[in-house]
């Protein structure tokens, strides 16, 4: 699909948009993640679950990597799951399952490592998942947490239409219940929750690290869902003016644009 203009996205195209979003993020971001979950015993670990894979380019990607490991990716997605089918390996496998079932007859204590990567600032209600993690696991259990941290979005020098930018994200948010500072919300419930040897460590998403050509793409798509999600029309001008923004003002340097990312490590022993 063409993003040289604002056109909305139809319901039918939707699911390619996400996932050539998703492979996005993996292609810009992989090297970063691995390393994070190698320094935080990813090597220790036999069997890793990865909740909300999405369509499983991550993960499959990490089985590649580590063929001694068993991986498994949930979705609550069935379009998601089918997806990640197509990459089923002998140590990748994926499965429909929603974090909120309440009849979900799913093993968690099967697995030693649990990765959520753009998933717990996804969903409405991250202690309920947290608390039912430490509930049903067993010990020692690693976890990395991955998100994007909109308490650092930042643009150099400001501008109103990054204003607008991040007044998008945060009707978004507040759209589907979720706390847009939501990043800053993790540490302290792990804390209550007694999860122990926590790690943060942030890292820059802009485009004094990552080609400006990658950043803006993602940028818009991002925008673009945004937009979408919170049912802006196919003409609605701010969302026009933002993309116009990202594709010429950001895109040329004249803007240092960055978009937070949080990773937090976290035991239970
Ligand atoms: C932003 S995507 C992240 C995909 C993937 N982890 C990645 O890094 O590319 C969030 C995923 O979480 C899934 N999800 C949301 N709520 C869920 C739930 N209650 N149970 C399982 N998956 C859920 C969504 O379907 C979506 O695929």
């Amino acid at each position: 699909m063409s993003l040289s203009n604002t056109k909305m996205l139809k319901m039918n195209e939707l699911d390619t948009f996400v996932e050539n979003h998703l492979n996005l993020q993996v292609k810009i971001s992989y090297r970063e993640h691995h390393d994070f979950l190698l320094r935080h015993g990813l090597n220790e670990c036999s069997h890793v679950l990865d909740i909300g894979c999405g369509n499983g380019t991550f993960v499959a990607r990490l089985a590649q990597d580590y063929s001694e490991i068993q991986f498994v990716g949930i979705d609550k997605r069935k379009q998601c799951v089918e997806s990640c089918q197509k990459l089923v390996s002998e140590n990748f496998q994926a499965q429909q399952v929603d974090m909120f079932s309440r009849d979900s007859q799913f093993d968690f204590s099967q697995f030693d490592g649990f990765l959520m990567r753009y998933f717990l600032l996804h969903v409405d209600n991250s202690q309920k998942i947290l608390e039912h993690l430490k509930n049903k696991l067993k010990r020692p259990s690693r976890f990395w947490i991955i998100d994007l941290d909109w308490s650092q979005f930042k643009c150099e020098p400001p501008h109103p239409t990054f204003d607008l930018l991040t007044k998008l994200v945060k009707d978004f948010c507040s759209k589907i219940s979720v706390h847009s500072m939501g990043g800053q919300n993790v540490l302290p419930l792990l804390q209550k929750l007694g999860y122990q040897n926590i790690v943060v460590e942030h890292i820059p998403f802009s485009t004094q690290t990552i080609a400006r050509d990658e950043l803006t793409l993602y940028l818009k798509q991002e925008v673009i869902c945004y937009s979408y999600m919170s049912g802006k029309s196919e003409n609605d001008s701010e969302t026009a003016e933002i993309i116009r923004f990202i594709d010429e003002d950001v895109r040329s340097g004249k803007f240092q644009v960055s978009y937070g990312m949080v990773l937090l490590f976290a035991e239970l022993s």
